[in-house]
């Protein structure tokens, strides 16, 4: 597709500038390793092969979740968003969640969406600690805005750390935006924000060989369970 670069400078939004966020690796509790790492835009299409099998399941929001993910990454690939970013989980290569947001302006953050991929191991609540992590340690920011479109998620998000409710509207549309303040999560932190730096380089090596995706059906047999309803 032949791209009118004149045009593209007027609908691409402007970039804040984003400092790297640094690898880390959890022990689950099931003993795998999960490598937590930035994607890069170049790997949006392999991550949508995993979002895309959540968007037909109905059980707890998975679809409305990813439908929006999905388009949100695309929104980011294709340059139609302010400031995103993207933070995966894999295990042996596998992608098994995705968190994301953006940068509102320099010190206030915009939480997007979490994705559990694989079930009952805390893998999202890992990923929204990561995230919360990146926006507060590594980006510098006071504040993460943050919305709840499950149960799971509010009890995982708004009860766990606990969040303070405001009546600032969210991006997404919602209720009114539950706010991450600096303070709330440096006192989280010691409960909820784990995981070990360095990444070992043979661990780091095969998340970053390829990221591998389920085929459907395991998908959708870990999230909803055998009978997938
Ligand atoms: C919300 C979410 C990210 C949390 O991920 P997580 O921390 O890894 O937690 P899980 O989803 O594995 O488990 C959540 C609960 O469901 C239960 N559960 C685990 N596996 C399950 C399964 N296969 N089917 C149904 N329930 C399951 C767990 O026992 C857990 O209960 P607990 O809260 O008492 O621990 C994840 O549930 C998810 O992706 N949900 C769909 C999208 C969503 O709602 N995102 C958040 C929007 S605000």
């Amino acid at each position: 597709m032949a791209v009118d670069m004149e045009l593209e400078a007027v609908l691409r939004p402007i970039q804040y500038p984003m400092v790297p966020y640094p690898p880390k690796v959890i022990t689950l509790a099931n003993g795998k390793k999960m490598v937590i790492r930035q994607a890069m835009r170049e790997d949006v299409p392999a991550i949508l092969k995993s979002v895309h099998p959540c968007l037909f399941i109905e059980r707890d929001y998975y679809d409305i979740v990813s439908a929006r993910l999905y388009g949100e990454l695309l929104a980011w690939y294709r340059y139609r968003v302010k400031s995103e970013y993207c933070l995966m989980g894999q295990v042996d290569g596998y992608l098994v969640g995705v968190v994301n947001g953006r940068l509102e302006d320099e010190k206030v953050g915009m939480s997007y969406h979490t994705l559990a991929i694989d079930r009952g191991l805390r893998i999202g609540s890992h990923l929204f600690a990561a995230k919360m992590e990146y926006h507060i340690e590594y980006l510098n920011q006071d504040a993460v805005l943050i919305v709840a479109e499950s149960p799971i998620g509010f009890r995982r998000w708004m009860v766990e750390y606990p969040l303070e409710a405001t009546k600032i509207p969210h991006e997404l549309g919602g209720g009114d935006s539950y706010r991450l303040t600096r303070e709330i999560y440096l006192k989280a932190k010691p409960r909820l924000v784990v995981g070990d730096r360095p990444v070992p380089q043979d661990l780091m090596d095969e998340a970053m060989a390829d990221i591998k995706f389920a085929d459907d059906n395991t998908i959708r047999e870990r999230i909803a369970g055998l009978k997938g309803r």
